[in-house]
């Protein structure tokens, strides 16, 4: 991280964000149960990690939580307060960038920084975030002249331009080559860092969840059941950066397989 000014400062004097509550939670489309019993706290300032197979409803539960989509049954709320819609507290990032392809990487960002912001502030803003992010030789670049990774590095700046409370991203780095993949990862990890926000973070990678996540997540029907619940909710030990080869961590990670339904015994 070259960032020369703190992240807490770049983007705002909040405290580490909001609490995000699901009681009840569930999603019903037409007869098909896809999430039942969703009871989770995310803690002010916490990472939580979602795992779990394709089409468990991870994606559903994220959309949900950020307003996107309605629950069929039980609440979310944010600092008590329920969700209902597009809530400003809150920013969402997905697997691909969806840049403005003829908007410059500064643009992009900016589109993400709240209307009525007085110019110096918002220009100020910007830079920051493009600093943060490392970015800043590449301001006037569109997205089709950056690689993968600075688009997705330009989503993240656009999704915390307007100092969100909570930070949901579904599978934000799954596009990524394996080496782009874990600088990103360590890229989030130094702006949450500095900036800690409530996060919730979708991913099928197992050791991204292990080396980002306070507490991980593993969603999964009951056998003989529909509708996914959370199977298996396991808290991370370990100050970050975690040492990806740590026994203990290889204890968790072959127990998140486990719950996957994948035998790390099986060739
Ligand atoms: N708008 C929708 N209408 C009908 N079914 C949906 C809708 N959104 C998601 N689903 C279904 O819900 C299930 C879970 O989807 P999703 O949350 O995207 O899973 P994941 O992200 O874990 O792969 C899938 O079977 C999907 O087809
Ligand atoms: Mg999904």
């Amino acid at each position: 991280m070259s960032a020369s000014a703190p992240a807490a400062e770049i983007l705002g004097d909040r405290s580490v964000g909001a609490q995000l509550r699901f009681r009840g939670l569930g999603r019903t489309f037409g007869t098909r149960i896809v999430l039942r019993d969703i009871d989770l706290d995310v803690e002010p300032g916490e990472l939580v990690a979602i795992l779990g197979a394709s089409g468990s409803g991870k994606s559903t539960l994220l959309r949900i939580a950020g307003g996107l989509d309605a629950a069929s049954a039980g609440t979310v709320t944010l600092d008590g307060e329920p969700v209902t819609g597009i809530d400003p507290r809150i920013a969402i990032g997905f697997q691909e960038p969806r840049l403005l392809p003829w908007r410059s990487v500064a643009d992009n960002i900016a589109l993400g920084v709240p209307a009525g912001l007085p110019r110096a502030e918002r220009t100020a803003r910007i830079s920051e975030l493009l600093h943060l992010i490392g970015l800043t030789d590449f301001a006037s670049h569109r997205p089709r002249e950056i690689s993968g990774g600075m688009a997705q590095r330009t989503s993240l700046a656009r999704a915390l331009a307007r100092r969100p409370e909570v930070l949901l991203l579904d599978e934000p780095f799954g596009a990524l080559d394996a080496l782009t993949r874990l600088r990103m990862q360590d890229l989030l990890l130094s702006v949450l860092a500095e900036a800690p926000t409530t996060t919730l973070l979708v991913t099928h990678d197992v050791d991204e969840a292990l080396q980002l996540a306070d507490r991980i997540i593993v969603l999964g029907a009951d056998a003989g059941a529909t509708g996914a619940r959370i199977q298996q909710l396991v808290i991370v030990p370990g100050e970050r950066p975690r040492d990806r080869g740590s026994a203990e961590l290889a204890e968790l990670r072959a127990g998140l397989l486990g719950a996957l339904g994948i035998d790390r015994h099986a060739h």
